[in-house]
């Protein structure tokens, strides 16, 4: 093989949101890259945008990660992988609530999938996106990996449980296999150059879309859930993470297993956890008010009930990505939120 083969990573679901910032970082880190979508909540114009960012053209297979048999041949029989990260699954919480067999049957089938065919065609190191979901409400905080993840409340964050669970087992019974769960705390931003960025199809769930949308005009108010939690100013803390700090946190990860496989690093766990994040609690009013003033544009909202589901409070302990995989939030707040405005304004034509 060739050493630029050897480095090829595969990015399947690579044309999402996190997928499209992750690839930009590891082709600037020299990295060969094969995305696989089946573009079924992405775009291909998304992948057009990593390619304007780095300047040259990205493989990109259109194939449902279910499916193995087309994943083999249009993708691992086409390459030589050493790396996986695995993005592709579905993610919105309230409709895994309704429809819960999709979730089940999507985020597992695609997981499965993935992971016999890194089995047979012998590719050593997987980075899997999980979600601080899996931790519900801890009793502490901050959480760290040794939190105890509680019952999930969601068919969706029962799908990263049980992904992180699979991978785990698997990785115990297949030697030359490593692995790295990501709990990611709350993706935020976009890339500086506006090119790409977070695209939710109809209404949006999460918050900063929502916000870019109200800013822009094409929401009327946004609702802030819930003015009465244990905070300081009542609404709820989350740690928002800079989603192109996220994607390097990626490159580092591969970075890590690709060394520990080279020098055969028996000392280390083959499968690791890191918490990221950045470590801050923000409340949803603050985040508001500093989109506002770091824009100069204003988000009409109104204190609304609580939204079922929601958890309370929870940010990221940083300690083991920071010491153990060395890597940390570098961007700030007011710098995420500016690019996550300049993208809202580009796909707006403002
Ligand atoms: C949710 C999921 C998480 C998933 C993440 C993806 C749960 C409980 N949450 O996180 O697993 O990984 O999305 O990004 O599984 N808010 C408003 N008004 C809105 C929208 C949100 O006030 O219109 C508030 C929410 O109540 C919450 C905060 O903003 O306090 C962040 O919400 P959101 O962006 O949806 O993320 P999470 O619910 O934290």
């Amino acid at each position: 093989m060739s050493s630029n083969k050897q480095k090829t990573v595969l990015v399947a679901g690579g044309a999402g949101y996190i997928g499209t910032h992750t690839t930009v970082e590891l082709i600037e880190a020299g990295y060969e890259v094969v995305i696989a979508d089946n573009l079924s909540n992405a775009d291909l114009s998304a992948v057009r945008g990593v390619e304007q960012i780095v300047g040259r053209s990205v493989p990109f297979v259109e194939v449902d990660c279910c499916d193995t048999e087309a994943l083999r041949s249009r993708v691992f029989e086409r390459y030589a992988f050493d790396s996986v990260i695995h993005f592709a699954a579905y993610k919105a919480v309230g409709e895994s609530v309704a429809e819960p067999l999709k979730y089940f049957r999507n985020n597992l089938d695609s997981l499965l999938s993935v992971l016999s065919l890194m089995q047979e065609f012998d590719v050593h190191n997987l980075v899997f996106s999980s979600s601080a979901t899996v931790y519900g409400q801890p009793e502490q905080l901050p959480a760290t990996e040794l939190t105890p993840r509680q019952r999930a409340n969601s068919p969706y964050g029962l799908t990263k449980q049980m992904s992180e669970d699979i991978i785990q087992d698997t990785v115990a019974a297949i030697p030359f296999l490593r692995a790295i769960a990501l709990r990611y705390f709350n993706p935020i931003g976009a890339h500086p150059s506006a090119l790409i960025g977070e695209l939710p199809k109809g209404v949006p769930n999460n918050l900063v879309p929502f916000i870019t949308q109200t800013a822009a005009g094409v929401r009327k108010e946004l609702a802030v859930f819930g003015d009465d939690y244990d905070t300081p100013d009542g609404s709820c803390l989350r740690d928002y993470i800079d989603v192109v700090d996220l994607a390097r946190a990626h490159v580092v990860a591969v970075g890590r297993m690709v060394a520990a496989t080279a020098e055969k690093r028996e000392d280390r766990e083959r499968y690791e956890i890191f918490n990221i994040g950045t470590g801050t609690p923000v409340s949803v009013l603050e985040l508001v008010h500093r989109f506002e003033e770091v824009n100069g544009v204003s988000v009409p909202h109104r204190l609304a009930e609580r939204r079922p589901g929601d958890v309370e409070k929870i940010w990221a302990a940083t300690d083991k990505a920071n010491n153990e995989l060395g890597w940390r939030a570098e961007r700030n707040l007011g710098d995420t939120l500016r690019a996550a405005w300049a993208w809202e304004k580009r796909v707006r034509g403002l």
